[in-house]
């Protein structure tokens, strides 16, 4: 038998398949509303990612960045590339090394407000200079528990055959503070020949594509946040006790924060949690200060941890040596692919201070 022969079975099946086509095709047009159809409802409940990702761009008014933000670059002759409808753009033709206008830091800023994270290409920023751009947008913090380098306000990000990469889940910065730092820098150094892309995803997308009953569930829920992976043996020994309890009596051990943040500029809610430093058991109810169900607690953390990693709210970075990528820690998480072991990659990090995280509910 050629291969363009078709067999009787085959050809009796397709008949069926063309003719309930049809027929369903019929049926489906006849019984169609007519007007406008209600976007909601083209999503199925059980699966609203994509309407998540819809709603947060239906919010940004059908376009990756005002026309405001649109016409300030085009002034100062910034190119923007996005990498998804609604997280993550370049920004061409802009040189950190130079003192940076007022303009130009506007520009920055409301770029990271509207894009949740935004990246610039060969920089190659000394680390005075990193410091230096850092410090245009607010004060920084310094990180108490990692290498730093010459500055004291640059934490080293560095892995190799010895020290396999860490920052392979989901989460955002910090929230083990009382005021998590309000966006990251960092800039890399040595970029392993091939992987280490950090992928970035949008918690405002993520809090909309959440079901509409999880929404409702989440609106007065905290959690207890600590920095406890960082006093245990990470391969270097865990940390000598005195030390331990020196820095618990300095740096609040324990700080309570809600699930769901609103974004203090953008007034947006964003899905907010840190797996590694929520205790998952510690949910509570804000208003009462009940403990949910231990189980229940557990649940929900673990659903709420896969919800960043849906890949219709990510976008991928691609490091090259001098690249930098500045991320709103309130609207945004990260994940760093650890997929280049034994190779090196080394990062340069600084954080800008942040506030105290508050839900206010609002209609969205
Ligand atoms: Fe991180």
């Amino acid at each position: 038998m050629s291969q363009l022969e078709v067999t009787e079975e085959q050809g009796r099946y397709n008949e069926i398949a063309i003719e309930y086509a049809a027929k369903i095709h019929r049926a489906r047009s006849t019984s169609k509303a007519t007007g406008q159809p209600v976007v909601d409802d083209l999503f199925p409940s059980y699966n609203r990612a994509g309407l998540g990702v819809y709603g947060e761009y239906e919010r940004m008014g059908n376009q990756p960045v005002t026309d405001g933000l649109q016409a300030q670059a085009d002034l100062q002759g910034v190119k923007f590339e996005h990498l998804g409808l609604t997280i993550g753009t370049v920004l061409h033709n802009i040189d950190l090394k130079q003192t940076l206008s007022s303009a130009a830091i506007k520009l920055i800023r409301e770029t990271l407000l509207e894009r949740k994270v935004v990246f610039f290409r060969d920089q190659n920023l000394t680390e005075d200079e990193q410091v230096s751009f850092g410090r245009c947008f607010g004060e920084l913090d310094a990180f108490p528990f990692g290498k730093s380098a010459g500055n004291p306000y640059i934490l080293e990000i560095n892995h190799d055959e010895k020290r396999p990469g860490a920052e392979n889940s989901w989460h955002t910065d910090v929230t083990w503070m009382e005021k998590p730092s309000l966006g990251s820098i960092a800039q890399c150094v040595v970029v392993p020949p091939f992987g280490g892309d950090t992928l970035f995803a949008d918690s405002c997308a993520a809090y909309l594509g959440l079901p509409a009953e999880m929404q409702e569930r989440l609106q007065h829920i905290s959690g207890i946040n600590d920095y406890r992976i960082f006093l245990m043996d990470r391969g270097g020994g865990a940390l000598p006790e005195d030390l331990a309890e020196g820095i618990k009596k300095e740096i609040s051990f324990g700080v309570s924060h809600p699930i769901l943040r609103t974004h203090p500029e953008t007034g947006k809610t964003a899905l907010y949690l840190n797996g590694g430093f929520l205790r998952h058991e510690s949910l509570y109810d804000n208003r009462t200060g009940e403990n949910l169900d231990v189980e229940e607690a557990k649940e929900i953390v673990s659903f709420l941890q896969q919800q960043h990693g849906r890949p219709e709210y990510v976008c991928r970075f691609k490091w090259q040596t001098g690249s930098i990528a500045f991320w709103d820690n309130r609207a945004a998480q990260h994940y760093a692919a650890s997929d280049y072991y034994p190779h090196q990659r080394s990062l340069r990090r600084v954080t800008v201070s942040g506030d105290r995280p508050y839900y206010t509910p609002v209609n969205e």
